[in-house]
Order: C-alpha cells, then sequence, then structure tokens
C-alpha cells in the first residue's frame, strides 16, 4: 500500500468502457499518479485502454483477482457497471488498494455500507465520484448558503431532463436493468444532480414520489417526480427523466427568503441576493472544470479533480473530499423515491433501513397495469 511521498501512486483501472478513458487520462494527469494497469472482461477492451492511456509497461488484466495481486497498483478506479461496484470494490480493499468508485457507489444501502466497512477495515481510502462537487461554482455556491445570504432556506429543486435514446439503452445488456444500474432516470443520471442538491441544502428528512416508465422500453424509471422537506425545514422538488426532447440537461433552483441562487448545468444564471456580493460577477473563472467537463460530456476535468484530492489523501493520511458515506447519501435518497412510488407515494422518512432497500418494481411490466403501485 503506498503511502511515501517518494513513491507515485500506481492506478489500475476495473472496467475499461465508456468511463475508463476518463480516469486513466486523469490518473496520468495527475501528480503523483500513473496507469500501471487495466483489467476488462473482454481483453480488446483492457488492450486498448491500456495502449491508448498507458505505456509499454502498462499491464492488462481480464481477472480482477490476478490485477489486484499486481504489486504496482496502489489504487484502482472501479469503472464496472453499477451493480458490480461493491463486489470489486470489496476485494479490491482486502488486497490493499485504494478505491476511487464511479457514481453510485452501488445500487444498494447494504452493499455500499459493506464496501464501507472494507475499506474501513483494511486501511485503504475510499473516493466516491460526483464531479459535480468539485467545481468551483457549485463551492461558491454551497459557501453562500452556508453563510446565510438567502436568508432562510424556502425551496431547494433539482429539475433533471435529459434524452436517452433507445440505442442508449440498447449499448450495454447491464444499463436500465434493476440488477446492476440499480434504477433509470434517477439511479445513472439523476444521481448527480441529487448529490448536488444535497451538498447544497443538506439532508433531506421526508420525502414522496412517483416513478413512472413513459417512453423507453426499459424496466426501471425513466421519469420520476418527488417531492421533498429537507432537515432544514425547506421544501423542494426533484424531478429526472431520460425522455424527453431536447434534453435539457440539470437546472438547480435554491430560493430563501432573502435571495435566490440559479445554476443551470454548472453555470450561474441568476444571484439574485439582495445586499449580499454579486456571485456572478465573483463566479470563479479560474476553475475551468465544469466549462471542459460540459465539452467533454463525460466529466475530464472533475475526475483529474477527484483523483488528486485521493492520492493527496493517501500521501496526508486523510479522508478524501467524497469518503463513502458522503457518496452514499443520493442513493439513500433515490432508493426512497423507489420505495414511496412503490407505495403509491407515501411520504418515506429517513433514514431507510435495509429492508427497504430492494430494487424497484418492473414498471415496464406494470405499464398495462393500474398505474397506482
Ligand atoms: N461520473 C460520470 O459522469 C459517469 C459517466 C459514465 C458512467 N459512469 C459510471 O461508470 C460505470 C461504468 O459505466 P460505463 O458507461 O463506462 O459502462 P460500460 O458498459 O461502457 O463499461 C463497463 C465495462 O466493465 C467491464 N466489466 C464488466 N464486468 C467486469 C468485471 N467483472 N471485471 C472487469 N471488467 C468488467 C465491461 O466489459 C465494460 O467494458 C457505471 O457505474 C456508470 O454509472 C459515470
Amino acid at each position: 500500500m503506498a503511502t511515501a511521498k517518494s513513491k507515485s501512486i500506481g492506478w489500475g483501472i476495473i472496467g475499461c468502457g465508456v468511463i475508463a478513458p476518463t480516469h486513466a487520462e486523469a490518473s496520468n494527469e495527475v501528480k503523483g499518479g500513473r496507469l500501471v494497469a487495466c483489467c476488462d472482461v473482454i481483453r480488446e477492451s483492457a488492450e486498448a485502454c491500456a495502449r491508448q492511456y498507458g505505456t509499454t509497461r502498462t499491464k492488462t488484466y481480464t481477472d480482477l483477482e490476478k490485477m489486484l495481486e499486481d504489486p504496482n497498483v496502489d489504487a484502482v478506479s472501479i469503472c464496472t457497471p453499477s451493480g458490480m461496484h461493491s463486489d470489486n470494490g470489496v476485494i479490491a480493499a482486502q488486497a490493499g488498494k485504494h478505491i476511487l468508485c464511479e457514481k453510485p457507489m452501488d445500487v444498494s444501502l447494504h452493499k455500499i455500507d459493506e464496501l464501507i466497512a472494507a475499506a474501513a477495515d483494511n486501511a485503504v481510502k475510499l473516493a466516491g465520484v460526483f464531479q459535480r462537487r468539485t467545481y468551483a461554482v457549485n463551492k461558491q455556491v454551497r459557501e453562500a448558503i452556508r453563510s446565510g445570504v438567502l436568508g432562510k432556506l424556502v425551496l431547494g429543486c433539482s429539475y433533471q431532463k435529459y434524452f436517452r435514446s433507445h440505442e442508449y439503452y440498447a449499448s450495454g445488456d447491464w444499463r436500465a436493468t434493476w440488477e446492476l444500474d440499480g434504477g433509470g432516470a434517477l439511479m445513472n443520471q439523476g444521481v448527480h444532480g441529487i448529490d448536488l442538491l444535497l451538498f447544497l441544502m443538506g439532508d433531506i428528512k421526508r420525502l414522496s414520489a412517483r416513478c413512472r416508465t413513459l417512453v423507453r422500453n426499459i424496466e426501471v424509471e425513466d421519469t420520476a417526480i418527488a417531492t421533498v422537506e429537507f432537515v432544514s425545514g425547506a421544501l423542494g422538488t426533484i424531478e429526472g427523466t431520460t425522455s424527453v426532447t431536447p434534453g435539457m440537461g440539470c437546472n438547480t433552483t435554491i430560493c430563501g427568503d432573502a435571495g435566490t441562487i440559479v445554476l443551470e448545468g454548472d453555470k450561474l444564471t441568476l444571484w439574485d441576493v439582495p445586499g449580499a456580493e454579486d456571485g456572478m460577477a465573483t463566479e470563479q473563472k479560474d476553475d475551468e472544470g465544469a466549462a471542459r467537463d460540459a465539452k467533454a460530456g463525460l466529466g475530464a476535468q472533475g475526475h483529474t479533480a477527484h483523483i488528486a484530492d485521493l492520492v493527496d489523501a493517501i500521501y496526508n493520511d486523510r479522508e478524501p473530499e467524497i469518503p463513502g458515506r458522503e457518496a452514499r447519501r443520493a442513493i439513500e435518497v433515490i432508493k426512497a423515491i423507489y420505495l414511496s412510488s412503490r407505495r403509491g407515494g407515501d411520504s418515506v422518512e429517513f433514514p431507510l433501513s435495509y429492508e427497504d432497500d430492494g430494487p424497484g418494481i418492473d414498471y415496464q411490466a406494470a405499464r398495462s397495469a393500474e398505474w397506482d403501485l
């Protein structure tokens, strides 16, 4: 296990699909990091990743356990289908490897807790990916809210209108399955905006929700809506869909009795806070992360920040910026939304118990039946 500052952190990628290049590139960009191994059950995928982002010494594996025996691998990025994250992570932790885990950390709370426990038991760092938390503009909004300039918080709303085609859902047999994707519009796409809402507004006390599969031929939800009550007393809404044209991305609106801030994507479009410094004038343009990520479409700059954070956490033996319990929060909210929907929109209180942690229902099958599930 690497802790000495003299040693660079050898990075291994587990799962060399769509998001893997972002991690591979970032592991090379970060001072103190280097890509040393790529693992995928499909040999060509591991080899292609190593060829493009590694050096001649970068090894490829089709067996994760073999990669974890490699002493040059100090840390791993878990980029496999979501429902495999905890299983992959637990054995990585047992092998003494530090972990950066893609969102969602897993698709059930008890699996996430197993991973958190395995990391603690084996004294390795565990960090979750939520790249939008790394953007300066989102940190700036959070600081403003915390400083109280919005007054009493009244509404916190996350509007997430995405478009994902039939072809997207057909592009991997794990996609849009309860078992491995853990859900649809919320668990895969909406998880980012929900995490951002929690980052800005704090925890939710209770919620009620409806999920539906309105357009796509998938078992998980393609559209969902929830009304929420935050611990602070503020109210809010979460909406998420992958079935509208055009996709409009994620907008976040935070209103207090003294002011309002609106983020369209990760750009401030309204900072109406009388008496406070003009946040739009001081918007932290030195941080180009959000803009670069929007262009790349997959969060390249945010991932670099995550890997830099984990490398620093390893060197300085501190918690990463998004430890396991933080990465868990949005998943608990999504699980509560699924539970409320299963119960016909009943109010669900936090925290959730493991009994409430099951998969959702097959909305596609339910479509022809009664809507009130
Ligand atoms: N942070 C983001 O913005 C972002 C973006 C895209 C995907 N993701 C997340 O990354 C994860 C992967 O998504 P993707 O779109 O890259 O999926 P993908 O299907 O393109 O890639 C997954 C890869 O894992 C491999 N794999 C499957 N089982 C494996 C095993 N046991 N050992 C090694 N490799 C295995 C597959 O062969 C495939 O190449 C998901 O959890 C997803 O939610 C995050």
